[in-house]
């Protein structure tokens, strides 16, 4: 048994054609579920919802329209660097590496890493790593546009997709980690994830993130809260999901998104505040909801961070870094590190 096979048996393998597949755990990898994990984090005191349920279809066009704000910075500064790496990149790769994209692809960043591998490739490998399904979605229109371009999609978690990549083969891979996602993370959460992507990686592996730097506070909290109230309808969109797939009875009318930058902290905390005193059923969670007026339930924190946190960051988590790459006003990073 050759070792992608032997050591991938967790997951079925659907191939679509000669030049797209995907690999999906079985149902007995999954772990809690959104009822269970829902009616552990709002049956506390200081309540929450993991930012990974925002992702819905609806969320996730929100997310997209997000990325277009005009107080929403991050998306067209880490654009206007990764325009630099079509020049800059290529004295990093050769012919034999792999492009492999932790999170949503096949945007117009994904897109701007795949022309240089397509211009100095005969033919790329691509692997988007992605828990939603909208992986196959955005893996057909790639294929559309890249004639020399072979997907693998590996519909998972990060860590899930991760250890599928250690066992798959031994070509040697650019993992990318673009948009900020990584400032979602908790502190001991994010060096956590650092240390498993480092642990996956061979010697001559490359590891590109992108991070959002710490700035002038009123730039952080407009990028949060847009004229337009598009960031608020992603917050509170994730309620209307929990009212659709755990049978709930929130009323958004009696929400407010509330977003602030703690500078001590280093980050933006988002929230749902509940307008008045009441209580709400979530019957799938098992759960009766009492909330008071004003109380909040935590839905993210998006870290942001100075050069100097991402050098000790990245070196005390097993990397060294190769180039760092930053737009004219300091506003955002991309850092290209490998294993020391
Ligand atoms: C996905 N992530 C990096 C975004 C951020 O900026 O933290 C999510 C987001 N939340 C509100 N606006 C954007």
């Amino acid at each position: 048994m050759n070792k992608t096979l032997q050591k991938n048996l967790d997951y079925k393998k659907y191939v679509i054609d000669s030049k797209l597949q995907y690999f999906k755990p079985h149902a007995s990898k999954i772990e809690k579920t959104f009822a269970e994990e829902i009616s552990f984090s709002l049956n506390r005191d200081s309540k929450y919802i993991s930012p990974k349920f925002f992702y819905d279809k609806k969320g996730s066009d929100l997310f997209e329209k997000i990325c277009s704000l005009p107080e929403y910075y991050p998306t067209r500064t880490e654009i206007s660097i990764l325009k630099k790496l079509w020049s800059e990149l290529p004295p990093f790769i050769d012919d034999t590496f792999r492009l492999v994209e932790l999170g949503s692809g096949a945007s117009v960043k994904t897109r701007l890493i795949l022309d240089v591998f397509t211009n100095l490739q005969k033919t790329t490998e691509y692997f988007p790593i992605d828990i939603s399904e909208i992986l196959a979605e955005s893996s057909e229109k790639l294929l559309e546009d890249y004639d020399s371009l072979h997907i693998t999609g590996i519909i998972d978690t990060y860590q899930g997709g991760l250890e599928f990549l250690k066992n798959y083969d031994d070509k040697k891979n650019l993992i990318i980690f673009l948009g900020s996602s990584f400032g979602n993370f908790s502190p001991s959460d994010g060096k956590n994830f650092l240390q498993k992507i480092n642990s996956t990686m061979k010697s001559g592996d490359l590891f590109l993130i992108g991070l959002d730097l710490v700035k002038d506070s009123k730039i952080l909290e407009s990028a949060y809260n847009d004229a337009q109230g598009i960031t608020a309808q992603f917050n509170l969109n994730v309620l209307s999901r929990i009212n659709d797939e755990l049978d709930a009875d929130f009323d958004l009318n009696n929400f407010s998104h509330y977003s602030i930058y703690n500078k001590e902290d280093q980050r933006i905390e988002m929230y749902l505040k509940s307008l008045v005193n009441q209580s709400v059923i979530i019957s799938k969670s098992n759960l009766l909801l009492g909330l008071k007026k004003d109380e909040l339930i935590h839905t993210e924190h998006s870290h942001k961070f100075t050069l100097d946190q991402i050098q000790k960051l990245l070196t005390s988590t097993g990397f060294k870094i190769n180039h760092t790459w930053l737009d004219e006003k300091t506003h955002f990073s991309l850092t290209l590190v490998s294993k020391v």
